[in-house]
């Protein structure tokens, strides 16, 4: 049992050398790790206005350790995963889920299929066999923390219009890197 985020990191790494993923060795090891502040809150970055993703490690390239910090009521759209493993672990408070079947026609609403509330230090896993998720913090009172596997890392992912069912792309994009502010780029700038 890892005692430590460090440890759980190292344990990951060993079990990524091989070349396949066994999904339900890595969600128990993911589970078995008791969440612990002292050992991520330097990589736990907040927002006032939405969740952040902070990247945590690289994983030698063969995975994505990523923290994201929900702010009260903050959510993410509907997503798929751009065909890699997706490893949820709740580090604090909750967060609630809301799985989706892929579209099946154009201009139709997407229905949800299940909903589901992630508890502190319980594992969830999604792919894009499973379907698609929404993730948000629905307390109006607290933040929350959850530790995101990402295997084979991704740089984009498609996002759902709920009652469209149209896609975009999304870029994903790093508040922080190793515990620090990742800098805005020109083009972020120009955004703002
Ligand atoms: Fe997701």
């Amino acid at each position: 049992m890892p005692s430590s985020l460090q440890e759980l990191i190292q344990k990951l790494h060993e079990i990524f050398k091989e070349d396949r993923v066994n999904v339900e060795e890595v969600k128990e090891l993911m589970e078995s790790y008791r969440s612990n502040p002292q050992d991520w809150k330097q990589f736990a970055i907040f927002d006032a206005h939405r969740y952040t993703r902070n990247l945590v490690d690289e994983g030698n390239g063969k995975f994505n350790l990523i923290i994201l910090c929900w702010g009260e009521g903050h959510g993410s759209s509907i997503h798929d995963h751009s065909d890699s493993h997706c490893f949820m672990k709740m580090l604090q408070g909750e967060l609630k889920e809301t799985l989706f079947d892929w579209p099946k026609g154009e201009d139709s609403q997407m229905k949800e299929r299940s909903h589901s509330n992630l508890k502190e230090n319980s594992v969830a896993y999604i792919n894009d066999s499973i379907g698609l998720h929404r993730v948000e913090n629905a307390s109006h009172t607290e933040g929350s923390i959850s530790l995101h596997l990402y295997s084979p890392p991704f740089q984009t992912c498609q996002v759902f219009d709920q009652r469209t069912s149209h896609k975009s792309v999304a870029q994903m994009t790093f508040w922080s890197k190793y515990g620090e502010r990742t800098p805005l780029t020109t083009a972020s700038k120009e955004n703002n």
